[in-house]
């Protein structure tokens, strides 16, 4: 263990006595949801429906990991799509320099496959005139749907370390479907990330306009699935360091 992941490690276990700050940042996700910050930012032009600072989660997940396929459900605009190509595009540069290698782009493996029920027309034609889009393969229909499931299980089948992301419809019903489907695919050392299990923690009028509310939503899923499954331990650390974060609990690391 390096210096500076010992010294986060010590600092962020000091956290829980942060009762400041942890009310600050708890206050700050519950005053900013109905805004709608988290529609504010973009990668790369496309729109990005993320916490930055879930963005730098995500990026130090695939910096450890190094996946060769992340598998991701809920597409909106393509933001995250983008995003998780150009960090593998990054992380295919670096090893290219490290081991004193020119960087081809056609000749790397890593992927990104992306599902969405709707991929509207004006979101695919951005996503594929993007410089990143090489490296990026999309489905549409419902993540839960068999026949789709299948076709994802199929990609996958040609890879090894699989990252998987669930970020589409937030009912409780939906996302554990997603995880009986999707979570397997992830590979030992690597995650399933479960996006706005937040939901569980803010007040019941937050989503008028949605399904899910608190008791229906990503993190009662996950923690039904979790329950069952003692090949997944929920990451607490990295959610403890960002404090602000939709993922709360929702950073599932794959241990066995
Ligand atoms: C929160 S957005 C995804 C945001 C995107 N991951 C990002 O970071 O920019 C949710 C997406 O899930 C899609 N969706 C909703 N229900 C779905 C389903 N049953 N299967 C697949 N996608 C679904 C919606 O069409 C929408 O585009």
């Amino acid at each position: 263990m390096t210096d500076f992941v010992k010294e986060v490690e010590d600092r962020v276990a000091s956290y829980v006595n942060e009762k400041e700050m942890r009310k600050a940042a708890s206050d700050f996700m519950r005053a900013s949801t109905q805004p709608k910050y988290c529609y504010n930012f973009s990668w790369q032009t496309r729109p990005i429906i993320q916490y930055p600072q879930d963005m730098v989660a995500v990026q130090e997940i695939i910096w450890d990991v190094k996946p060769d396929l992340i598998v991701e459900m809920g597409i909106a605009h393509g933001g995250s799509l983008i995003y998780n190509a150009s960090i593998l595009a990054m992380l295919d540069m670096c090893e290219a320099i490290e081991d004193g290698r020119t960087i081809d782009p056609a000749q790397s493996k890593r992927r990104i496959l992306g599902v969405d029920i709707d991929i509207r027309e004006h979101n695919r034609i951005e996503i594929e005139k993007h410089p990143m889009s090489s490296r990026i393969d999309m489905i549409q229909g419902s993540s839960i749907a068999p026949e789709i499931i299948q076709q994802v299980k199929d990609y996958a089948a040609d890879y090894e370390r699989i990252l998987v992301c669930l970020d589409s419809n937030h009912t409780h019903s939906h996302v554990l479907a997603e995880l009986e489907a999707y979570a397997p695919l992830t590979s030992v050392g690597s995650y399933c990330v479960v996006f706005d299990s937040i939901v569980e923690d803010l007040p019941e009028d937050m989503y008028p306009d949605r399904p899910w509310g608190p008791g229906d939503n990503p993190k009662t899923a996950l923690w039904d699935y979790v329950e069952r499954h003692p090949e997944f331990e929920i990451d607490k650390q990295m959610f403890e360091k960002l404090l602000i974060s939709v993922c709360p609990d929702g950073f599932l690391k794959r241990v066995k």
